[in-house]
């Protein structure tokens, strides 16, 4: 299929500069947390799971895994991903995310890490579980890695409010991307 047109202006960038980045590599491995909300959406939310779909199945070696904690948003991404034709190379999991990565159940070094769980919105806690899960997941994203944060509703407030002053002041990531959806390159263990 052809390139979508994914997640409006906000994300476009984003996924732009990852889609070049993770075609420079001869394999790739790719983990999103929070799946498909919405069937066939290219634009908002949705937008992430396909686009990851759509990416692996035009690459020669590529995996992608995304994790819901409602089975109903991963009975959305296996039927669309499916009837686009772009669900090989996916696998699907349902589980709460921090559960699953507390049990050690990321096997293998990622390129790639987007995390859009938990909603933010006042006294939602969103950015105390996504640290939480980020500090799980660090240690499996590769140097040369990125890791991708959805929803920032300014530079101070969102699902990385927490994660991004933490990386940046240990110098262990920088900032390729400072807009709506963030992306950071680790640059050192
Ligand atoms: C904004 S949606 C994700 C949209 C998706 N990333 C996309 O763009 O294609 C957020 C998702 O996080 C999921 N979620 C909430 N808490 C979670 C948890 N503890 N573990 C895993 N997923 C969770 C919700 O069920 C919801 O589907």
């Amino acid at each position: 299929m052809n390139k979508p047109k994914y997640g409006g202006k906000n994300r476009m960038i984003g996924f732009d500069f990852i889609e070049k980045e993770m075609m420079k590599l001869k394999e790739i491995s790719i983990l999103e947390i929070g799946s498909l909300r919405f069937p066939d959406s290219w634009d908002g939310h949705g937008c992430a799971t396909l686009f990851f779909a759509w990416l692996v199945n035009n690459h020669p070696k590529a995996k992608f895994v995304t994790v819901d904690i409602d089975p109903k948003c991963i009975d959305n991404a296996v039927k669309a991903t499916n009837k686009l034709g772009i669900s090989n190379n996916v696998k699907f999991i349902t589980a709460d995310a921090i559960d699953l990565f507390k049990g050690k159940n990321v096997i293998e070094k990622l390129d790639c890490v987007y995390l859009d769980g938990w909603d933010y919105f006042p006294n939602s806690q969103s950015e105390k579980k996504h640290f939480e899960l980020f500090k799980l997941v660090d240690e499996y994203i590769k140097v040369g890695g990125y890791l991708l944060i959805d929803d920032m509703y300014s530079p101070t407030s969102g699902k990385g409010e927490l994660i991004i002053p933490n990386v940046l002041e240990s110098k262990r990531y920088i900032m390729v991307i400072h807009g709506y959806m963030v992306v950071l390159k680790k640059i050192k263990e």
